[in-house]
């Protein structure tokens, strides 16, 4: 294969614009407002697969946001990767926590991206990533090189549940027919330091609702006398977890998988510095269940919390009330094996068992996923290590994260095929946070490292 370099050299600030201009259309697929701009996102994404080369692009109506689907086919007889990437973003709120508005990207120097990062919702999650995959594209055909077939296919819906990605994917499965699943949506250890994903959670999303008396009360005629909804809410809560931070709900655990004791080596062989990890945070203290390891809490083992609560009065000054409701939304990780539907039963079961009398408790699925472990010992986890080995020098680690793509476990089960995680973002990237950015060295690192893994794909193929 010809040497990207030369080549990344004299596009790279046109691929930098390009993906400032598809991070100003603010996709926020959870915000209805925005509507108009996932639609008009995803117009973007087909233009620019056009652009790059695709000889189809087509815009795929669902009863919620369309999936852009383009294909590059060469020979049949050629391998086909198929690649999946999301335009849709994470709403930008707490607005006024960034220090420059989320739409309007700009590039700023960071101490872990001395080159440069660009800052905008959006940026590692996933249009960054997505794009490096558009621009590899680009390369392998503008230099009559592409050694395989190439399927894309951008979703809009990935950040509220990927609900209308299943049916597309049930009922296109001659389309989407592929040899290996390549993604760019997840992270890396470092950048001298570069892993591949190999595994994902899986996610049970629920939200509840505690109601007690019939509407808001003074907080002085009936303190004391009736449940208030609040403090039972937070005391159910509470319940959840034991002293030794283990998941108290009947049944949780039963299917998880228990890591062998090499196995626990091998994973605690990554580099990782725990002085680091709680500096960048700002904290004096790691916290998590009892018996594990920081990098075993967050990737092989379930977890459970909660992730927005509210109620009652949170307005200025001082207002004395017993709130007729509370709400909390709960989200829990699982790992495999653990089935979602299951476990969000389980939960659900449990958390009404938790209630006392005086309140009524309501429990609302929203969404969920399977977990995912990549094997490492077929072409496509060989064809990404030999990839990153050429472009990074160094062999990656092979890395399990503690998020999720819950379709990925969809993917292998209707289309029979793997899925290979290679992801160039950093945790410090902050991904769903303010001040979400990408290294502008991640993003050529990966244009520059995919081409490499179509050839290598192609070869061990052969
Ligand atoms: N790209 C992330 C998932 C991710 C990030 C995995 C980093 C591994 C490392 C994805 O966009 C995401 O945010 N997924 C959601 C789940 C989804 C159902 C909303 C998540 O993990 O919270
Ligand atoms: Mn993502
Ligand atoms: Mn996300």
């Amino acid at each position: 294969m010809h040497d990207i370099t030369e080549y990344l050299a004299k596009n790279k600030e046109r691929f930098i614009n390009e993906l400032i201009q598809l991070l100003k259309i603010p996709s926020v697929s959870a915000d209805p407002a925005y509507s108009q701009d996932v639609i008009n996102a995803s117009e973007a994404v087909k233009a620019s697969l056009l652009e790059a080369g695709c000889d189809t692009v087509e815009i795929c109506e669902t009863n919620g946001y369309p999936i852009v689907y383009g294909e590059k086919i060469i020979n049949p007889e050629l391998p086909t990767i198929l690649v999946y990437g999301h335009y849709d973003v994470q709403p930008a709120d707490p607005i006024d926590l960034w220090n420059s508005p989320p739409f309007e990207p700009v590039i700023k120097s960071t101490d872990v991206h001395p080159e440069g990062a660009i800052f905008a919702r959006g940026a590692c999650d996933d249009k960054g990533q997505m794009y490096m995959h558009v621009k590899a594209l680009e390369f392998m055909v503008k230099t009559y090189q592409l050694p395989c077939n190439v399927k894309f296919m951008i979703e809009g819906e990935e950040e509220v549940g990927s609900e209308n990605l299943g049916t597309f994917v049930a009922e296109n499965k001659e389309k989407l027919t592929n040899d290996i699943i390549l993604i760019s949506d997840t992270g890396m250890i470092a950048n001298n330091v570069p892993s591949i994903t190999t595994g994902l959670r899986g996610l049970s999303y629920v939200e509840v609702e505690v109601t007690g008396p019939n509407r808001d009360l003074h907080s002085g005629l009936y303190g004391g006398a009736v449940a208030n909804p609040i403090n039972v809410l937070t005391k159910m809560i509470a319940a959840l977890h034991d002293e030794n931070n283990h998941i108290t709900i009947p049944g949780f655990y039963d299917k998880v998988e228990e890591l062998s004791k090499e196995e626990r080596a091998e994973m605690a062989k990554a580099p990782f510095s725990l002085e680091n990890y709680k500096k960048a945070l700002d904290i004096n203290a790691v916290y998590g269940e009892k018996g594990y390891t920081t990098n075993e809490r967050n990737s092989i083992r379930p977890t459970l919390d909660v992730n927005g609560i509210w109620g009652g009065y949170i307005g200025a000054g001082a207002k004395t009330v017993i709130a007729s409701k509370a709400y909390a939304k709960i989200s829990m990780r699982l790992v495999p094996h653990q089935d979602w539907k299951e476990i969000t039963e389980l939960f659900k079961t449990h958390f009404e068992s938790l209630a006392p009398d005086g309140v009524t408790v309501k429990v609302t699925p929203h969404h969920g996923g399977q977990g995912y472990v990549t094997p490492i010992d077929n072409n496509g986890y060989k064809a990404a290590s030999k990839a990153y080995e050429t472009t990074f020098g160094k062999t990656p680690i092979p890395q399990r994260s503690g998020g999720s793509i819950p379709i990925v476990s969809l993917f292998e089960k209707e289309l029979k095929s793997k899925t290979i995680l290679m992801g160039f973002g950093l945790d410090s990237d902050a991904i769903h946070s303010p001040n979400e950015h990408f290294g502008v060295w991640n993003y050529l690192k990966g244009i520059e490292t995919i081409p490499y893994f179509y050839y290598y794909f192609t070869e061990l193929s052969k």
